[in-house]
C-alpha cells in the first residue's frame, strides 16, 4: 500500500495530487494534478503548489465513474437504501456521480416530485447526482417540461414498483412528441405474461430467465429501434442481456441516435451456477442468463456495440430476498463493486484499465451530454478516484455500504480497489473512512433548452 499523505481537513480550496498515473481511454501518463475551487486547473510535471497535497506514487488516477442506472429508493423505501447510504456506497466504489431511477414512492413523474427529490439529494448525497423522470401513459407535459434530467425512463415490462407502459401506442406517443433522451427497460410485457402462465407455480428460480425470455427482450428492443429511427429520437436501451440483441444492434444501431449499456452481473454471473449458489438473490430484471449470452455481451462491449456500463444497483433487504421464488423481489446491489470488478478484469488481462475508463467514466458522460466530467484535464470538475491496482480484497456481505448488506459477489477475491475518492475537489472517501462535510451537486446536462440530453 503506497504512502498517502492526505489533508485532515477535507474541504480544501486547492490541492495537488503528485506522481499519479493519470488514465484516460487513450493513454496513461505519470503526472501531477492541480485542483483549485473544485476544478482541475493543470495536469503535468510542473503544476505548482497548493494548500494541500496527496502523494499518489504507485496509484492510478481515474476520472470518477458515472453510474447511469441506480435505484437508491429515496423517497419511500428507505429500509432498502436512501440517498445517503447509496451515495456513500458509490463513493467507496469510485463512483462520483449517479443517475437514479424514478420507481421510488411516490414515482418521480412530475416536476414537483422531481424538485422534491433534488431537494432531498442536496441534503444527503455525498457524490454528484441526476434523476430520471418516469413516464406514465398520461404525463407527457411533465416529461417534456422538467428541467435538467438525464432523460425519460420507460418501463416496458413490470419490475419493482408500479411504473409500466405496456401498450406500444403509448410508448410511440412519447417518442413522437418531444426531443429528450428516452431510456428504456426493454422487455415485452405480453410475452412475459404468456411465459408466466406456462411456468405458473414453479418453485425453480432458474425459470425466471425462461419467463423473462431472450425473445421478450429482443421483441421489445426491435420495436424501440424502429421508434428511434422513425422519430429520430435519442434512445438508450438499459441493461442489455441477450446475444440476440447484441447481434441485432450490431446490424441496426445508429451511432449517436441509439446507445446501450451492460451491467457487470450480466456477464460475470451465469445460469445455472449462480441461480444454484444465490437462489432468489440472483433474481433481477432483465435476468441473469447463460454463459453464451454473457460471452456475447462482453464481446459486444469490447466491439463498441455496447457503449458503456451501469449497475442497475437495486437493493432489497434480506428479509425480502429470502421469500420464495414468485414472491421475492427482483434486483441486486452493485454500485460499490462496479469499479473493483472491472479493475479486476483489467488485472486479469481481459481488458485494459483505459477501457475501464472508457466504459465507466468517459462514455456515460458523452452519451448523456454531462458538462465538465469524465476526464482528468484542465477545466473539468475534480471528480477523481485514486486506485491501487495491486490491492487485493475479498468482497464480503456486511462489509459494503449499501443498506441491504449483501452482495452477489460475496467471497470473490478482487484485485484493484479505490483508496481515495474526490468529488468536486474534496476528499469524500479515504481508506474506508467517509468525509461528508461537503455534499455532492446536481450534474448539469447540455442541450436542455431543446428538451434533450446527449
Ligand atoms: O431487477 C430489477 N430491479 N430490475 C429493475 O428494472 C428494477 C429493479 C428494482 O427497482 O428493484
Amino acid at each position: 500500500m503506497p504512502v498517502v499523505k492526505c489533508p485532515q481537513q477535507m474541504k480544501t480550496s486547492s490541492m495537488v495530487i503528485r506522481n499519479a498515473l493519470v488514465v484516460s481511454s487513450s493513454d496513461t501518463q505519470s503526472a501531477d494534478i492541480l485542483i483549485r475551487n473544485g476544478r482541475i486547473e493543470a495536469v503535468g510535471s510542473a503544476v505548482g503548489s497548493a494548500d494541500e497535497e496527496i502523494d499518489a506514487r504507485g496509484l492510478h488516477a481515474l476520472p470518477g465513474a458515472l453510474d447511469p442506472q441506480v435505484h437508491f429508493r429515496d423517497p419511500g423505501m428507505q429500509w432498502k437504501e436512501d440517498l445517503e447510504s447509496g451515495s456513500r456506497a458509490a463513493a467507496a466504489g469510485g463512483v462520483t456521480a449517479f443517475f437514479d431511477m424514478p420507481n421510488t414512492v411516490p414515482n418521480t413523474t412530475t416536476r414537483e416530485l422531481m424538485a422534491e427529490k433534488k431537494q432531498i439529494a442536496s441534503r444527503k448525497c455525498l457524490v454528484n447526482y441526476g434523476f430520471f423522470i418516469g413516464a406514465t401513459s398520461d404525463n407527457l407535459t411533465e416529461l417534456n417540461a422538467v428541467e435538467n434530467v438525464p432523460g425519460i425512463k420507460i418501463f416496458m415490462a413490470a419490475s419493482t414498483g408500479s411504473l409500466l407502459i405496456s401498450d406500444r401506442r403509448d410508448v410511440e406517443h412519447i417518442f413522437a412528441n418531444g426531443k429528450r433522451l428516452i431510456a428504456v427497460h426493454s422487455e415485452d410485457q405480453a410475452i412475459i405474461e404468456a411465459n408466466k402462465a406456462q411456468y405458473a407455480g414453479s418453485t425453480n428460480v432458474e425459470d425466471h430467465m425462461r419467463i423473462r425470455s431472450a425473445d421478450a427482450a429482443l421483441a421489445s428492443t426491435r420495436f424501440l429501434v424502429e421508434m428511434a429511427r422513425k422519430y429520430e429520437r435519442r434512445l438508450h436501451i438499459l441493461h442489455l442481456t441477450t446475444r440476440d440483441e447484441v447481434e441485432y444492434l450490431r446490424a441496426e444501431k445508429i451511432a449517436g441516435l441509439i446507445s446501450t449499456e451492460l451491467c457487470p452481473q450480466h456477464f460475470l454471473l451465469k445460469a445455472p451456477d449462480d441461480y444454484e449458489r444465490l437462489g432468489t438473490y440472483a433474481q433481477m430484471n432483465p435476468p441473469i442468463r447463460t454463459a453464451e449470452h454473457g460471452a456475447a455481451l462482453w464481446q459486444g462491449l469490447k466491439d463498441g456495440v455496447i457503449d458503456c456500463m451501469a449497475t442497475d444497483h437495486a437493493p432489497h433487504s434480506r428479509e425480502e430476498k429470502d421469500k420464495p421464488f414468485g414472491e421475492a423481489p427482483a434486483g441486486m446491489p452493485g454500485v460499490e463493486t462496479l469499479m473493483p470488478l472491472m479493475l479486476h478484469q483489467a488485472n486479469q488481462g481481459r481488458c485494459r484499465v483505459n477501457d475501464v475508463v472508457k466504459w465507466l467514466c468517459e462514455k456515460p458522460v458523452q452519451l448523456y451530454g454531462v458538462q465538465a466530467k469524465g476526464r482528468i484535464a484542465p477545466g473539468f470538475d475534480a471528480d477523481i478516484v485514486l486506485v491501487d491496482l495491486k490491492q487485493t480484497k475479498t468482497i464480503r456481505d456486511g462489509q459494503l455500504h449499501s443498506k441491504c448488506n449483501w452482495s452477489p459477489y460475496n467471497g470473490w477475491e478482487i484485485q484493484g480497489w479505490p483508496v481515495i475518492t474526490l468529488v468536486n475537489g474534496n476528499v469524500v472517501f479515504r481508506d474506508g473512512e467517509f468525509f461528508d462535510e461537503v455534499k455532492g451537486r446536481e450534474v448539469v446536462f447540455r442541450n436542455q433548452s431543446e428538451g434533450g440530453s446527449g
